[in-house]
């Protein structure tokens, strides 16, 4: 279903911004595909991390004591239920108050489209201390998270964002998102990036892990399934802490185009894809509802065939219409969804490219599969009840993959 600090700059370095301030926070929701609705309820009801919420409980705890007493103290000679109701306002007021105890760190790479619209979106999310962006190019990380800082208060969260150039500053990120790369152009297949991108992605990989040994990695980078086969490879984190994003947007897409077509209100629509970030795209009919209904209740087999269709190609639909560059709007809520389930140890499902050992009868690949995130990364592969033709369909999707995988190893990167 698709529903989804303060730091001064360091020492004057040039490479490094950040601006201060403090102010309450505010999360965000979206519909994001198949999460169990208690898990989204659970998401954004709270603004803080789950992580910490053992910590932020204990202040909670100290604030409950320390507010009545001094309350009581300093109004003791006023009448008892006077006494209590200033107590009671105090205590609200204060529980109310910015908390300062948050500890986490997400690192985005690449501060383009699809980089700096991620590190904005976390950073509203009002869900880690510090988002850190990092881009090959002087300035522009450092002029995006300015910039971006100086909505805060406007936009009512605390989360600050660090442009730098120098992986220094990105040292014990928990989750790490790599967008670095070239974006398709008109007339280009996501394997046309494959040899410049996996030059880069294989270098900032290498820089990311010297800082953050434990980081989780959630990759962008085109093409997809091949880059985060890649990221694995040369960080030599276990599988599960190393995936991609592919299959929120594609159920994203799918969904928005199942809403225009049947005019019903898109937080009604169930939808999902699995397989590759490309033609072999597996959108799952089966799983897909309009108003909890099946598709067919709504649309001829025709039609149905064509939605699917404008799925698989709507990467490609936007590159053409922009002519420079691809799409980041969607593609950055997707990203920014899978870093906040780690981040919130959400254990929530949604289609993402995860390591496949065997579900599905499908072994030793980076594929888009049904997971449940939470803080250790992919926790679950989950098995759903498929249809024969749609498990053929990720069967034929992982051995394409796979090919690819066998070109990238050729490479000599
Ligand atoms: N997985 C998906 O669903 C999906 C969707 C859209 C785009 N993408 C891909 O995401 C990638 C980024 O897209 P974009 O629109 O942000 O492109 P962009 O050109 O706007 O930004 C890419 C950024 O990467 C930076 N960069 C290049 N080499 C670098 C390096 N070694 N270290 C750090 N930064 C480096 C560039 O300076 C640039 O700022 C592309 O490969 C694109 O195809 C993936």
């Amino acid at each position: 279903m698709v529903r989804f600090q303060t730091a001064s700059s360091k020492g004057g370095d040039p490479r490094r911004a950040t601006t201060s301030g403090s102010f309450r926070s505010m999360s965000t929701t979206s519909a994001v595909v198949l999460e169990p609705a208690g898990v989204v309820a659970a998401g954004v009801t709270k603004p803080h991390a789950a992580s910490n919420r053992a910590e932020i409980n204990q202040t909670d705890k100290r604030e409950r004591c320390t507010v009545p007493l001094i309350a009581g103290l300093a109004v003791n000679s006023f009448p008892r239920r006077l006494r209590a109701c200033l107590t009671a306002l105090a205590l609200r007021y204060w529980t109310d108050q910015p908390r300062s105890v948050r500890m986490s760190k997400v690192t985005v790479v690449g501060a383009g489209k699809y980089g700096s619209t991620t590190a904005q979106r976390l950073a509203a999310m009002d869900i880690v201390d510090e988002v850190v962006m990092t881009d090959i190019v002087e300035g522009l990380p450092q002029g995006l998270a300015l910039d971006m800082n100086q909505s805060r208060p406007v936009e009512k969260y605390r989360t600050l964002v660090i442009g730098t150039n120098d992986y220094a500053d990105t040292a014990g990120s928990d989750v790490v998102v790599i967008t670095a790369g070239l974006p398709r152009k008109p007339g280009m297949s996501r394997m046309d990036l494959l040899e410049v991108n996996a030059k880069i992605v294989k270098d900032v990989t290498e820089q990311i892990i010297k800082y953050s040994p434990e980081a989780i990695l959630v990759v962008v980078t085109n093409p997809l399934d091949q880059m985060t086969t890649l990221a694995a490879e040369v960080s030599g984190l276990s599988h599960d802490k190393v995936l991609g994003q592919a299959g929120i947007l594609d159920s994203s897409r799918l969904a928005h185009f199942l809403s225009e077509a049947t005019g019903v209100d898109i937080l009604e629509i169930d939808a999902l894809t699995l397989g590759s970030h490309g033609p072999t795209m597996v959108p799952v009919p089966s799983q897909c509802t309009v108003a909890g209904k099946p598709l067919t209740d709504y649309l001829s087999d025709d039609e149905i065939q064509a939605i699917l269709e404008r799925t698989r190609g709507g990467g490609g639909e936007i590159v053409a219409l922009l002519k420079t560059g691809s799409a980041y709007y969607a593609p950055s809520s997707a990203a920014a969804r899978m870093v906040a389930a780690i981040i919130k140890d959400e254990k929530a499902m949604m289609p993402v490219c995860a390591w496949v050992a065997g579900e599905y009868g499908i072994n030793d690949v980076y594929l888009g599969v049904p997971a449940k995130l939470g803080k250790n990364g992919v926790e679950e592969v989950v098995v759903m009840d498929l249809t024969a033709d749609e498990i053929a369909a990720l069967a034929e999707a992982a051995t394409s993959v796979k090919e690819k995988v066998d070109e990238l190893h050729q490479l000599e990167l």
